[in-house]
């Protein structure tokens, strides 16, 4: 799948995405008018209802039929009269329930041409009462004074959406569902598109790295059997060393490559037995400042944790700070000034390594630690590296139930803190096992 075609498989569905939400907030609104819609049927139906049922209590004459028009001729006031608060509360209360509305309301039997009230409900607002959409014309009560029966329901809103809420909700839930995967799926896509990049840069390195060596072994091994050579017992010996050398290089780059998978399936055992850090330290620094001296930089060292026997796996524990410091001086390439400092507290032991390089932005901090991650440098590739070595940092100090940490500002330095805690809860640490493991990076 190449770029474009994910690029335009995104914006698709991203405008479908929109497109669908857009569709969903219509045909809310018009659920919202339909409800509205059968909202006012109900309540005319109860109102003819209700209307109906004052007819058959206050008629004085008898009843052609039971339907409303019919019954219209009574002339007389006195008929307003004959109907109390009580009994059309009464009637107004049934007739609502008995379709399924239960909402407090206020009513009211107002003139449409004085606007007076000849009769209405205790705490009524008679403005809202006469603005209400729910009103039915009493011409048949009293013709010539237009009178009507209004109701004003205090949440006829809430009664409409309350109607709808759970079909709301569901599909805004759906919506978000779906919203949310689409964005994981975003996510994911470019999460193995970076993958995918730095796969290839991690394959680009390792060939140019193994290349190396190959070509002198090849180029020593040509010339061993040259028979001038061959007869030169030095020169036999310096191109028997170069690919020794060269072969140990190659081993080591394979072992690391190897190792990497092993940790990343998370197969590996940590070997953890008492041990002196502080020696094991200074033992590493010294060759350390082998390699730091002919570059004209130095390493110093400040040891000032009390507690620092405690138990670690030691060829990890060597290997993680050789990392660190192989860094420093990789990403140094004009200060060489490294500082190693540790200290304990009650619950651990820590250790910085600190460096005047050229330091990791903000942006990429975040990343460093991921396996094959690093900077992006653009054509230059001057500092070899496969992105392995903070990835197995972080791994290891993990399954020691550590941290490690970084602090770093471009063109400053950087400085990475570890933590070693004197307790551990790691329960795939192997304890019981003296032996040390084997090594993994160095
Ligand atoms: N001390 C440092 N100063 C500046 N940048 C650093 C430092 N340490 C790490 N980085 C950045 O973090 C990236 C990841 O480091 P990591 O050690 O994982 O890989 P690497 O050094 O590139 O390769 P490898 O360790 O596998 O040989 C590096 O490519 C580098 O850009
Ligand atoms: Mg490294």
């Amino acid at each position: 799948m190449n770029k474009r075609f994910i690029g335009t498989v995104i914006s698709l569905a991203t405008i479908g995405l929109i497109g669908i939400i857009f569709i969903q907030l219509f045909w809310f609104q018009k659920a919202i008018k339909l409800q509205e819609d059968q909202f006012n049927n109900q309540s005319q139906i109860a109102l003819k209802g209700v209307v109906n049922q004052l007819f058959k209590k206050t008629q004085p004459i008898s009843f052609v039929d039971n339907d409303c028009a019919q019954l219209c001729d009574l002339e007389s006031p006195e008929v307003l009269k004959a109907i109390n608060v009580v009994l059309l509360n009464s009637l107004l209360t049934k007739e609502f329930h008995d379709l399924g509305i239960t909402s407090h309301f206020q009513f009211g039997i107002y003139s449409t041409l004085t606007k007076k009230f000849a009769i209405k409900g205790s705490g009524v607002n008679e403005r809202k009462v006469v603005k209400s959409n729910h009103k039915i014309a009493l011409t048949c009560l009293h013709k010539a004074d237009g009178y009507v029966l209004s109701v004003y329901f205090d949440k006829e809103k809430d009664i409409i959406n309350g109607r709808l809420f759970p079909l709301m909700l569901l599909s805004q839930l759906l919506v978000i569902g779906l919203a949310g995967l689409f964005g994981y799926v975003v996510y994911i896509l470019n999460r193995q598109k970076k993958l995918g990049e730095m796969k290839s840069d991690f394959v680009n390195n390792m060939t140019h790295e193994f290349k190396t060596p190959i070509s002198t072994i090849s180029l020593a091994s040509e010339m061993l059997l040259k028979p001038e050579v061959f007869a030169d017992s030095n020169r036999v010996g310096k191109y028997a060393k170069m690919i020794y050398d060269e072969n140990s290089r190659l081993r080591s780059m394979v072992e690391r490559v190897l190792q990497m998978a092993i940790l990343d399936k998370g197969e590996y055992h940590l070997k953890m037995r008492e041990a002196d850090t502080h020696q094991i330290i200074r033992d590493l620094i010294q060759r350390f400042i082998l390699a730091v001296k002919p570059l004209g930089g130095n390493i110093c060292i400040n040891l000032k944790a009390t507690r620092y026997t405690f138990k670690i796996d030691k060829i990890h524990f060597i290997n993680i700070i050789s990392n660190l410091l192989d860094n420093a001086i990789k990403y140094s390439p004009e200060k060489l000034h490294i500082t190693l400092k540790t200290w304990s507290d009650d619950i651990g032991f820590y250790i910085s390594v600190e460096d005047k390089g050229m330091g990791i932005s903000q942006e990429h901090q975040r990343h460093i630690f991921r396996n094959l991650y690093r900077v992006p440098t653009g054509n230059l590739h001057n500092v070899k590296g496969f992105g392995l070595g903070l990835y197995y940092v972080k791994t290891l100090m993990a399954a020691h139930g550590g941290t490690v940490k970084v602090s770093s500002e471009l063109r400053k330095g950087s400085k990475f803190e570890l933590f070693f805690p004197f307790i551990h809860q790691n329960n795939t640490i192997d304890e019981q096992d003296s032996e040390e493991s084997q090594s993994v990076t160095g």
